[in-house]
């Protein structure tokens, strides 16, 4: 049988024939769109996605109030927050804001490929920033169905410029939706646990054995100077994701990042036994991987002929 690499070296990739769930991990350059096209349903139990934030400004404003009177869900539409049909929400915000449409026709769909990859008792990690946390909220609430939503995790963190004219933004949120609200895996028990705030309010043996970390995290940025550095500006903590990988996912699961950038997702993934599929178009990011990940992974390309294994 062919190696990946040599199967990349010929012409595009076709994953369908590449990965099964009995593979060796896997990377893959290339737009996720495509790639995860070939991936099979229900085979991922976590999904972890930190996309690019949309930081444009808003070109054209508009009011959006008229869609709160105008609301009717047409055939096959799908009825998100309060209620209104998610085209109409989603038509109001597109009115409002040019970057924000643009943005949304990217996101949108990767987020119903995360749906349709995530196991029966999966979860995704949606991982935004302040400015498109509360969109990104109401179409899982849409994709998923409100009952999915299981938790918004706000990771805080004190680092870097601080502005005098507003509170300075100093945190990003980690929204969590799981597959089905009922047959969810989680396991608090894997999870690292954390000191306590006031340890002299709890016994001697409870402030030794830590506290469960609640939906707000309190982690440093990677270092400038630390161990993790891979010098890929938008890389996250291992801490963060490790967090992540032991509540929602056993030894031997698949974990899939399709945003991947410096790899964390597989980094982490590894290390505590979890197998993982990671995508990322750009070629900085898979030659950080290539160099994070030695021994883990193979690399394909898709659509391209110069990556090897
Ligand atoms: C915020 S970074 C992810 C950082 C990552 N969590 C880490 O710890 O290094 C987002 C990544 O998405 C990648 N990306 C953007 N659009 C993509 C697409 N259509 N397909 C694949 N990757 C994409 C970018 O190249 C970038 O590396």
């Amino acid at each position: 049988m062919r190696s990946v690499a040599a199967r990349a070296r010929a012409g595009p990739v076709n994953l369908a024939s590449v990965w099964t769930p009995d593979s060796p991990d896997l990377v893959i350059e290339g737009d996720n769109l495509a790639a995860t096209a070939t991936l099979p349903d229900g085979a991922f139990q976590l999904v972890y996605l930190d996309p690019p934030f949309n930081t444009g400004r808003p070109q054209r404003r508009q009011t959006i109030t008229t869609t709160r009177t105008t609301d009717a869900a047409g055939p096959g539409s799908r009825v998100g927050f309060k209620g209104l049909a998610y085209e109409s929400v989603k038509g109001a915000l597109y009115r409002y804001d040019d970057e924000f449409a643009d943005y949304w026709d990217f996101l949108e769909p990767r987020l119903a490929e995360a749906w349709r990859l995530l196991a029966g008792t999966g979860t995704l990690y949606l991982h935004l920033d302040w400015r498109e946390v509360h969109y990104a909220k109401v179409a899982l609430d849409a994709l998923f169905g409100r009952e999915c939503f299981l938790n918004e995790i706000i990771w805080a963190y004190d680092y870097g410029a601080k502005s005098r004219r507003k509170w300075p933004t100093k945190h990003d949120t980690i929204l969590v939706y799981v597959k089905d609200p009922v047959a969810y895996f989680f396991d608090s028990a894997a999870v690292d646990r954390e000191p306590y705030m006031a340890p002299g309010l709890v016994t001697p043996e409870k402030a030794a054995r830590g506290k469960l970390p609640t939906d707000v995290w309190w982690h440093t940025i990677v270092s400038p100077t630390g161990r993790e550095k891979t010098g890929y500006a938008t890389q996250k903590p291992e801490g963060v994701l490790r967090r992540i990988i032991q509540a929602s996912s056993r030894p031997g699961d698949w974990v899939l990042d399709f945003f991947a950038g410096s790899g964390t997702t597989g980094a982490v993934a590894a290390s505590l036994g979890r197998r993982f599929v990671l995508v990322d178009e750009n070629p900085d990011a898979v030659a950080v991987m290539r160099a994070r990940l030695p021994a883990a992974a193979r690399f394909a390309a898709i659509g391209a002929e110069r990556l090897g294994g």
